[in-house]
């Protein structure tokens, strides 16, 4: 992982070396904006408590493709510190929501529902939205379920209890088309191409497929490169923990390698 992140960090451009308007736009006001720390309170608060919390979990893990050794039982902090998304990459998914307006959001993996809140408190005060989050252990969905009642109240969230295999497709079903897909679970090469094939029957023009954890494991590696050589693809953006596909078909395909330093920072803002 070091060796690959020197690599990332050698091959990867500022601000200023980037020539796309759309990716300069979208490090200026995605990746490099400011946001109102008010914003996060609610998140803020959530992150302490879990913190906090030693009471233990019973994790039924799917653990399809993980590398992460088969939790039996474990504390919510521990189980927090090992998995949730941390605030610089919650704040990417809280701003490009915000950003580009998006209304159409799919989760895989809610976890501990962090990602979640981000992209919850994002659409906060707009309607006519619809946010689904896949959970397939049924002790965090049903531990992250009533947290985020608590901490966010009114929400509109809606949880989904099953495997992503199982699940997703009826999901998809449902939803006219997708303007963001966070795909965080399940990091094997076969779960992911597949996971991206079915997600990209639903993209439109100005949707944005987001893939956790690309430079963890040779698979993930080698399906991140297949995944950015779809013609569909026409901009992908390697954050190196995150990896980004765009669709926009009035770009010229073009691969960016941002240098983004969030993968060293806290959980917490
Ligand atoms: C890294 S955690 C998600 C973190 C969360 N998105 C966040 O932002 O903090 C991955 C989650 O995916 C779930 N998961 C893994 N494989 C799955 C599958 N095949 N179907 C459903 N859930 C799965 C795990 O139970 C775990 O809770």
């Amino acid at each position: 992982m070091l060796i690959q992140y020197l690599n990332y960090l050698y091959n990867s451009h500022n601000l200023h070396s980037v020539h796309s308007p759309f990716v300069y736009d979208f490090n200026k006001h995605v990746l490099n904006a400011k946001n109102e720390v008010v914003e996060f309170d609610a998140i803020n608060g959530y992150r302490n408590e879990l913190t906090q919390d030693v009471s233990i979990l019973k994790i039924d893990t799917l653990g399809a493709g993980s590398k992460r050794k088969i939790i039996d039982k474990i504390a919510v902090k521990a189980f927090y510190n090992l998995t949730c998304t941390n605030h610089s990459f919650g704040s990417i998914l809280y701003r490009i929501i915000q950003y580009y307006n998006y209304n159409n959001i799919i989760e895989l993996g809610t976890g501990m529902g962090i990602g979640t809140s981000y992209m919850l408190q994002a659409l906060k005060n707009k309607t006519k939205t619809s946010i689904y989050s896949i959970e397939g252990s049924e002790v965090l969905f049903n531990f992250t379920r009533s947290q985020l009642n608590k901490h966010f109240s009114g929400h509109n969230v809606q949880l989904i209890k099953g495997n992503f295999d199982l699940v997703l497709p009826d999901i998809l079903a449902s939803m006219p088309s997708i303007d963001l897909a966070f795909v965080d679970g399940n990091h094997s090469y076969e779960a992911t191409l597949d996971y991206f094939k079915m997600l990209l029957a639903k993209t439109n023009n100005n949707s944005v497929i987001i893939f956790d954890d690309i430079n963890w494991s040779k698979p993930m590696q080698t399906v991140w490169k297949e995944i950015i050589q779809f013609p569909e693809v026409t901009c992908s953006i390697d954050l190196f923990r995150w990896g980004l596909v765009f669709f926009r078909k009035e770009m010229k395909k073009e691969h960016f390698t941002i240098r983004f330093n969030g993968f060293l920072k806290a959980h917490i803002s």
